[in-house]
């Protein structure tokens, strides 16, 4: 994919970007990654190859983009992570990518249009978002059909079935709560969920502090649900972690949605003893992740430059472990319905 990326300072305070993961790893020589990496590079250039023909020879988007998935997924897997990175810069800058950059949700996911990866506007492209929907009239006919099949993938469908769930949860602290439910919503984004559920518009929610680093998030924030108990407010991670937030008190529900795929095991530990601060007795905190089970790992990866950390339901339990004293928590880990987002819910006794 050769479209230019901008060259937006990320704030500082932002965690998500796709550099800053790489960057994280070993960087080796490709001399170093010896026989596997050249190997790997014969399969990935055959598997590309095959995806621009069927797109030259006018297959059907959905059938070359299934195969050309599910071929990625599994080079990923059966390679160790150096080859792997530089296998997504081959695959970054192979000519299948001029037909893959017409989908408007890989585009968008590429190009950043915010500055960094997984921004609230891409999430409403795959929540089908009317917010959204003159960006995907504009994609090409080609674009549209590509996108028919990337919008429709399980982890997609399990992006959109996450925000149904926080909206149930919501709900169900505000039934709880006798209507008077105090609420904390961690990278916020946009709060699509409070479109679509019931206590806000019944007016059955005290306060509702929608928290994000974008500020042009909190702005849509801020614009949509002036009003309503919702109170959008700009901070970060980092504030929680400094305890900088503390005057916000304590809240019945705080969950972070689309957030812990982009926390290493560290930051995500500390992050869950910040967020029990806010939870009050009785009350609970919700935090979800993109499954290991998801097997468009390698495609979002290469030709939507998103690279997510993946976990199990072990892995959950392990953050929650050694984040909290399980005495004082009662804790579930779960799965969506179709296992490619997992979470893990705790209860303050
Ligand atoms: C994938 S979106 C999730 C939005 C929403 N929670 C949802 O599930 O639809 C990730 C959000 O995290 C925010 N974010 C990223 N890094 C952050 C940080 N360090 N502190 C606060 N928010 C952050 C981004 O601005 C973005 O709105």
């Amino acid at each position: 994919m050769s479209a230019a990326k901008p060259s937006i300072k990320i704030d500082e305070q932002s965690l998500i970007t796709s550099k800053l993961f790489r960057g994280s790893s070993e960087t080796s020589s490709t001399d170093d990654l010896g026989n596997d990496f050249s190997q790997s590079v014969g399969q990935l250039a055959l598997i590309l190859e095959v995806a621009k023909q069927g797109f030259d020879n006018g297959r059907p988007a959905a059938e070359v983009v299934a195969r050309l998935a599910g071929e990625l997924h599994q080079l990923r897997a059966s390679s160790p992570a150096a080859v792997w990175e530089r296998l997504v810069a081959v695959a970054q800058n192979h000519a299948v990518g001029k037909f893959l950059s017409q989908d408007p949700l890989s585009n968008w996911s590429f190009t950043k249009p915010r500055g960094y990866s997984g921004d609230a506007s891409l999430l409403d492209i795959y929540y089908k978002h009317p917010s959204m929907d003159d960006v995907v009239a504009e994609a090409t006919p080609l674009g549209r059909q590509i996108y028919d099949y990337t919008v429709n993938v399980p982890a997609c469908a399990a992006g959109r079935e996450r925000c149904e769930i926080l909206a149930r949860t919501v709900d169900e602290a505000a039934d709880a709560c006798d209507g008077a439910a105090e609420i904390f919503a961690v990278a916020a984004g946009h709060l699509r969920e409070a479109e679509i559920c019931r206590s806000l518009p019944a007016k059955a929610i005290r306060r509702w502090v929608a928290l994000d680093q974008d500020p042009v998030s909190v702005g849509v924030m801020t614009r949509d649900h002036a009003g309503t108990a919702v109170e959008p407010m700009i901070g970060s991670v980092m504030g929680l972690l400094k305890r900088s937030y503390a005057h916000l008190g304590t809240f019945d529900l705080v969950y972070a949605s689309g957030l812990y795929d982009y926390l290493q095991r560290k930051v995500a530990i500390k992050l869950m003893q910040r967020m029990t601060d806010f939870v009050r007795p009785g009350g609970r905190l919700l935090f979800a992740n993109f499954s290991d089970e998801i097997t468009s790992d390698g495609y979002m990866e290469t030709f939507m430059d998103w690279p997510l950390i993946l976990r199990s339901a072990d892995d959950m339990w392990d953050i929650i472990t050694a984040s909290v004293d399980r005495n004082a928590f009662d804790c579930e880990v779960w799965y969506g319905s179709n296992r490619n987002i997992v979470y893990g819910t705790l209860r303050r006794k």
